[in-house]
């Protein structure tokens, strides 16, 4: 592609190609039903073009919200058979069929992104009023069932929630996990992908476990924390939520909705405070915590440089840019997804290292936010040099651009279009 033109409808025409109608799969093939946090950052990227069916898309989302507040990760709205686990594994019993997990909760920044940059305010309001109650529901089960003893900060009890699968972060608190008892499976993932890009059989099998464990519980809330081996404070998912209490207080003060404001900005502030425990001024960035060991887990990768999203505090946001500075000495394209110069790192592995254009989306917003326009501008530039080289791709090689895992990628066309918009705008954060 080599005009921003190109890219632009290139980018719509992979979005009307994805779309199922009211939602989006993230690609056709490898992902054939509704992700979570796919859909809302690939709502941003309609908004552009069809306001009323962004708002759709995460409407549809939360309309598969569960009772409690959880909103699943994936959405089964139609069966397929390229895809595993599918829902017969999961077996959560829903009306229509979704996962038993949850995933990176983005929707409350999202929702306000969209209220603002509305062109039609009448939809806008609308859609804002009934979506502000469902999100705050999803907040208050995240503090309700992830943080039972009132931490501040809100735990995973599976990698697939982190959004970051297989990241290095996950190693050692998932070696706690067993790998005996897993139902046999076959993988469909290595069918659509190259295999030395996608997880290993090992990483399966215990992902497969805890999968079977929550299950044997019946998927029921106010187990699961407690029952599971593993439970990993990660700091890039509570910036996400801490960002998205923030955003949905600003959005419900707008619509006069002061009861959901005070509860958001209480949970994003006691959140901020909080993350101040996860910092390394070693790893100049922060660090997950092992909450079943109570360990800081020593892994420098990317979730650590996502607190930039969430309004950390000045001096946190800098050492971040001169961390992603360092990271960028040894590639060619920001942000690899873990430090390069661990010896963990692997340029192709899915989360263990390759550029993906929706964290950087998250780290620019956050560092311009941040007043470090510069480091801010070259994540942008990055991310539109690897799609102008090498299309949507789900991710990419951090020093040879290569396109990596599917192709044709919702989110990454999204981000395609929120980044020309910003950058057209003159501003990195897209109003
Ligand atoms: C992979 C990614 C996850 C994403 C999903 C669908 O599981 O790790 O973040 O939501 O694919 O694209």
């Amino acid at each position: 592609m080599s005009g921003r033109d190109d890219v632009v409808a290139q980018a719509e025409e992979v979005l009307r190609a994805n779309d199922r109608g009211g939602y989006t799969v993230p690609t056709a093939g490898l992902y054939p039903f509704q992700w979570n946090w796919d859909s809302c950052l690939t709502a941003l990227g309609q908004s552009h073009f069809d306001e009323e069916r962004a708002w759709r898309e995460v409407e549809t989302l939360f309309a598969h919200q569960w009772e409690d507040g959880m909103v699943p990760h994936i959405v089964f709205h139609e069966p397929s058979d390229g895809y595993f686990p599918g829902p017969e594994v999961w077996g959560t019993g829903r009306p229509t069929p979704t996962s038993g997990i949850t995933q990176p909760p983005v929707a409350g920044f999202v929702v306000r992104r969209l209220f603002e940059r509305a062109r039609d305010r009448g939809l806008a309001e609308a859609k804002a009023r009934a979506l502000l109650g469902k999100v705050d529901a999803w907040h208050a089960w995240f503090y309700r069932h992830r943080d039972p003893r009132g931490e501040g900060l809100v735990a995973l009890l599976h990698p697939w929630e982190s959004g970051r699968d297989n990241s290095v972060d996950w190693d050692e608190p998932l070696a706690r996990v067993p790998t005996e008892g897993v139902e046999p499976y076959t993988r469909r993932d290595t069918q659509h992908a190259d295999p030395a890009h996608r997880p290993t059989k090992e990483q399966y099998d215990r992902y497969l476990w805890l999968l079977q464990r929550f299950r044997s519980l019946g998927w029921d809330a106010t187990r699961l924390h407690d029952a599971s081996p593993f439970q990993v404070v990660d700091p890039g998912f509570n910036a996400v939520l801490i960002r998205s209490c923030a955003d949905l207080a600003d959005l419900a003060e707008a619509l006069g909705e002061t009861g959901v404001a005070e509860a958001n900005r209480a949970r994003a502030s006691a959140g901020l405070a909080a993350l101040e425990g996860l910092w390394s001024e070693a790893h100049g960035q922060y660090l997950c915590r092992d909450r079943v060991s109570g360990e800081l887990v020593v892994s420098s990768s990317v979730g650590g440089l996502l607190p930039v999203f969430a309004a950390v505090p000045r001096e946190r946001a800098a050492r971040i840019a001169r961390t992603i500075e360092r990271w960028g000495e040894r590639v060619t394209y920001l942000v690899p997804s873990h430090d390069p110069d661990d010896p963990r790192y692997e340029p192709q592995r899915y989360w263990r290292g390759p550029v993906w254009l929706v964290v950087n989306y998250m780290i620019a917003d956050g560092l311009a936010r941040a007043g470090e326009r510069e480091v801010a501008e070259r994540v942008v530039s990055s991310s539109l040099a690897l799609v102008a080289r090498s299309g949507f791709a789900e991710y990419y090689d951090p020093v040879t651009a290569a396109p990596c895992g599917g192709r044709r990628f919702s989110w990454t066309a999204a981000m395609a279009l929120e980044l020309l918009a910003a950058q057209r705008g003159g501003a990195l954060t897209p109003a």
